[in-house]
């Protein structure tokens, strides 16, 4: 019987304009550009003026042009996200609506910033097992409006962006070849982000004004933990050694942590794509914004062997096996677009801010409103 691959034929990014920088954010809190680039690696983040669907829309719609294939063509839309514009209905029905794809199931997944890695888990079994012959997967974050800018801890951290992939059946051995997927539920309490759900809605707590449970230290070790065992085990899955991995395109949370998931993983950094500096951790939307830039920087060579370990709040984590194509570059290009952007990223953050201390002056103006 012929083996279905799901193979990756198309791959977009969108990410917002505005630009907030270290600097920018030295204004605004006590911290300094020194101390976020020698702790996380980090220079600047992007903070978006539109909503998450939109930034998702141009993303999907790039990729799909990238595997010049219709909307109406996709038979599945697997949305990865833990910062939804609403829990019903789902952001992935929205971009069915969007790409035009009436006859596409359409699901949402949330295991933070794993998210689009799960989904394409759940996206290639679907295929593989010919319950849909296509799917088009979405990491796409919008975290700025859910960020306690209070709160130097993770203010730092974290940026807006979005990415997607299309997948298609493929009789070649192609796309996720193995992965592990695996949780620490017993540490999900060292992330926990308050005022993000219903759980807190009959505590007098709003939606959206949070405050951030988060232990730095033991994240990080987890998440080193988490991704070095997850690399180890999906390489043994198909006796694959650290030197059959053309290129490790990890979860982009801490520059620390993937120095030193390569290290255990025993891939040289030289083999490591790393864009941190430019976006911080853009939760589900790293590892696809950061796959797109690797193709677009040349670094992914046809018939590639990708490494891609990511963690995130639950605590998840996971790393998964792809076989790249013959093809490294876009099929078409798309005429999406966000529409333009006038605000500094600061003046966005300063609205969030205002939100969060006087809810009731929320200007109609942000994304989140
Ligand atoms: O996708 C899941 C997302 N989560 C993560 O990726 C988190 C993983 N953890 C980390 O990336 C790191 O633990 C952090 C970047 C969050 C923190 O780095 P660290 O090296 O573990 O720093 P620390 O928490 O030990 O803090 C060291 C010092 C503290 O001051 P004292 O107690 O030594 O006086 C902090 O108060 O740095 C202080 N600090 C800051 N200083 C300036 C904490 N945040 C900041 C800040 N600016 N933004």
């Amino acid at each position: 019987m012929t083996v279905i691959h799901a193979a990756i034929t198309g791959w977009g990014k969108c990410l917002p304009p505005a630009v907030l920088s270290n600097h920018d954010l030295s204004g605004l809190l006590d911290t300094s550009d020194d101390w976020i680039v020698s702790r996380t690696g980090i220079r600047e983040r992007r903070i978006s003026h539109v909503g998450l669907e939109e930034l998702a829309y141009v993303a999907a719609a790039r990729a799909l042009a990238a595997a010049a294939i219709s909307g109406s063509s996709i038979e599945l839309v697997v949305f990865g996200t833990c910062s939804h514009e609403d829990q019903v209905p789902n952001m992935a029905s929205g971009i069915q609506v969007r790409i035009g794809a009436p006859a596409a199931a359409a699901f949402d997944i949330n295991t933070a910033c794993t998210s689009f890695l799960y989904g394409l888990s759940a996206a290639t079994a679907l295929i593989r097992t010919q319950v849909v012959r296509n799917a088009l997967v979405i990491g796409a974050e919008l975290i700025s409006p859910f960020m306690d800018w209070s709160d130097r801890d993770v203010a730092v951290l974290f940026g807006d962006g979005a990415a997607a992939v299309v997948l298609e059946a493929s009789e070649r051995e192609e796309g996720v070849l193995a992965e592990k997927l695996g949780c620490y539920g017993d540490a999900r309490e060292i992330l926990r982000v308050h005022g993000m759900g219903g759980r807190y809605a009959n505590r007098g707590v709003l939606y959206g004004i949070t405050r951030w449970q988060f232990e730095g230290q033991e994240i990080f070790k987890r998440a080193v933990q988490g991704m070095s065992s997850a690399c180890e085990d999906t390489l043994a899955r198909l006796s694959f050694r650290p030197q059959d991995v053309d290129l490790v395109v990890p979860h982009q949370a801490n520059l620390r942590i993937i120095e030193a998931v390569a290290k255990r993983a025993h891939v040289p950094m030289e083999r490591v794509y790393v864009n941190i500096q430019r976006y911080g951790n853009m939760s589900a939307a790293t590892v696809p914004v950061a796959l797109c830039e690797a193709l677009e920087e040349r670094r992914v060579r046809p018939g590639a062997l990708l490494l891609m370990p990511g963690f995130g709040g639950g605590l998840s984590y996971c790393a998964h096996l792809v076989r790249w194509g013959s093809r490294t570059t876009p099929l078409k290009s798309s005429t999406a677009e966000l529409p333009p952007n006038e605000r500094p990223a600061l003046e966005i953050v300063r609205e969030c801010l205002e939100r969060k201390t006087r809810p009731s002056a929320a200007p109609s103006t942000t994304p989140f409103a």
